[in-house]
């Protein structure tokens, strides 16, 4: 799916929040738990340390603090959101949906509510739809909420995985505009390759002795998947968009790997100060990667009006998913 954000009707981002749980897991500490070292991560993934949830906070609890920031931003009170998308593959439960929970949470009173899952690519599904309802007028303010408490379903004696991982949430909230915001997105899926990276048992496919209840990864090829897609769905939603890599000016690739970022980066043409990297803080954080690594960027001031910001993300499913939006001055670029 692919298309330019031609309409009369602008859309753009008017608050950014993020939260990430307070406890820190490093590299050092994993060593403890599983055969690896701090040496073998950076090398090979540049991740340092990750946050991870307690076991009293779920989904609704880490995605909390980052909604109400992204409202605070934009100045609006969660009665005024009419829509609420939590982009997820680790919602509190399979019902009700863990956005359901939080509209109740924000006083999001009636607001149309769901989750959406298409693996660590939810949260760029989630703004494309999100766009959409708010073009065509059906939405006024829609909150958009990336997030994922991994943690829950990792394999804590699998080091291949376990390393990886960590937990996080961001939210955005999306309105119409006058003019800049959205210029074009681009999202697609491969289920030929969903056996790469998969959750077996999780849902009403019956499995042998129940699946793994853990995520499963075929690291090496879903490496593959990840460097092919992330520079052609960039190119993809440039080309539509009527730009060029020259024309970016801060890149948002999903936090998955150091070495996916700077493969895609290096193809691109995208030079090292334009590109947004936090996963050596928190690890991949799936649906929470993307709005975790903007709202890093609002922080920094790298967020102005008319600056072009390119975002790709990909993951489960496999998945893959671009946007393209020129900041506006509504809001302020950093968290509240
Ligand atoms: N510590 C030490 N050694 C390890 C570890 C570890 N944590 N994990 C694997 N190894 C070993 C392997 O056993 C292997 O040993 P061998 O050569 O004796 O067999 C060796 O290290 C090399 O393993 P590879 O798998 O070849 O290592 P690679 O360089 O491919 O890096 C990694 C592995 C980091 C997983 C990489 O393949 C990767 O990043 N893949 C992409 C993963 C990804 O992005 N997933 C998220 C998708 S988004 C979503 O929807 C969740």
């Amino acid at each position: 799916m692919i298309g330019d954000a031609g309409n009369d009707v602008h859309v753009t981002i008017t608050g950014l929040g993020a939260y990430a749980p307070e406890r820190v897991i490093t590299n050092d500490e994993l060593a403890q738990m599983v055969e690896t070292s701090d040496d073998w991560i950076v090398e090979r993934t540049g991740i340092r340390e990750r946050r991870i949830a307690a076991d009293s906070q779920a989904l609704s609890d880490i995605s909390l603090p980052a909604a109400q920031q992204a409202l605070a931003q934009a100045g609006i009170d969660g009665k005024d959101v009419d829509l609420l998308i939590v982009a997820t593959v680790t919602p509190d439960m399979m019902f009700p949906s863990t956005s359901a929970i939080l509209a109740d949470l924000l006083g999001a009173k009636d607001a149309a509510a769901y989750d959406l899952s298409a693996g660590c690519t939810s949260f760029m599904y989630a703004i494309a739809q999100a766009y959409g309802m708010v073009a065509a007028g059906l939405s006024r303010r829609a909150l958009v909420v990336g997030g994922d408490v991994l943690s829950r379903i990792l394999d804590w004696t699998d080091r291949s995985t376990v390393v990886l991982f960590g937990d996080g949430a961001g939210a955005v909230l999306l309105e119409p505009v006058e003019k800049g915001g959205f210029l074009g997105f681009e999202l697609g899926a491969d289920g030929a390759g969903g056996k790469e990276l998969l959750f077996p048992g999780s849902g009403s496919r019956l499995f042998e002795n129940g699946g793994s209840r853990f995520l499963t990864m075929n690291g090496r090829e879903v490496f593959k998947f990840a460097t092919r897609v992330m520079v052609t769905s960039a190119e993809a939603v440039l080309e539509v968009s009527g730009k060029t890599v020259a024309d970016i000016d801060v890149y948002v690739p999903h936090q998955a790997n150091v070495r996916i970022i700077d493969h895609a980066a290096r193809k691109l043409g995208i030079p090292e100060e334009k590109v947004v990297v936090n996963v050596d803080r928190y690890g991949n954080t799936s649906s929470g990667s993307i709005p975790l690594a903007l709202a890093d960027a609002g922080s920094d001031g790298r967020l102005k009006p008319g600056k072009l910001v390119l975002m790709t993300g990909m993951g489960a499913g496999l998945t893959w998913g671009s946007a393209l939006i020129e900041w506006t001055d509504e809001g302020n670029g950093a968290p509240a």
